[in-house]
């Protein structure tokens, strides 16, 4: 069985102050001992794959040179087979696009990989993960969506954890080897089921930037996460 990484925490930058996002990031980069979020999740939609517009590969370059911080970029966004790899030739960690958007999954794994970054699959609520377990193969990571994409500050949707636990168990059983992340409504009366169902990465937007220190919301949330996974003892870092 591989090793089980610690959980990881993602800050979604949706939520922050898009005027000062370096401070932003900063605010949740943690101290020497390492305690602060281990990726950034930067949400790029483009109003036609979702009702919402927020930015794009521009800031992400910025925001490359702002911080430190490992970035995993949402592409919620129509022909991703054309617009994601540029994310990872700009040094992006993981990029992950949605399977309802892309035309052939498996090239652009195979892209994103070949500039250097992760590959990241994501499936929206009512998209069923049997139909991307063969494609899920090539990928890095699968990014559970537990809200329709769009938004922040929506609520958790419980019934995406079972997509959850099926990965975890085919993770768990050497059949697939990604990371499962989850995205929507995380927060501190969520974060535990997340956890507990099997998820490794967690995305939070609100119940990070919403908070009155988000620096200690990141330490909040990895507690807890890493109190409801109980299997979860080694440190490695995803
Ligand atoms: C929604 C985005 C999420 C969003 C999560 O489409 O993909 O990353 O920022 O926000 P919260 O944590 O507030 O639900
Ligand atoms: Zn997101």
């Amino acid at each position: 069985m591989a090793p089980v990484p610690a959980p990881l925490i993602a800050p979604s930058i949706l939520s922050a102050d898009f005027a000062r996002l370096a401070d932003e990031a900063q605010a949740v980069a943690g101290g020497p001992e390492g305690d602060g979020a281990d990726w950034l999740h930067i949400d790029v939609m483009d109003a036609h794959f979702v009702p919402n517009l927020t930015l794009g590969l521009p800031v992400v370059e910025s925001l490359l040179k702002a911080t430190d911080i490992p970035l995993d970029c949402h592409l919620m966004i129509e022909d991703p087979d054309r617009w994601a790899p540029p994310y990872a030739e700009a040094g992006a960690h993981n990029v992950t696009v949605h399977a309802e958007a892309a035309s052939d999954p498996r090239k652009i794994a195979k892209d994103l990989r070949a500039a250097g970054a992760k590959a990241g699959l994501s499936v929206k609520p009512n998209t069923p993960l049997e139909d991307w377990l063969e494609v899920l193969r090539d990928y890095d990571t699968l990014l559970v969506m537990s809200v329709e994409p769009g938004f922040g500050g929506q609520s958790f949707m419980p019934e995406v954890l079972d997509k959850v636990r099926t990965a975890r168990r085919l993770v768990d059983t050497g059949h697939l080897t990604v990371l499962v992340e989850i995205d929507g409504g995380i927060g501190t009366d969520t974060v535990e089921a997340a956890a507990e169902a099997g998820v490794d990465c967690f995305v939070a937007g609100s119940a990070v930037y919403g908070a009155d220190d988000p620096g200690r919301a990141v330490e909040a949330l990895r507690r807890q996460a890493a109190h409801a996974s109980p299997h979860r003892t080694s440190a490695t870092r995803g």
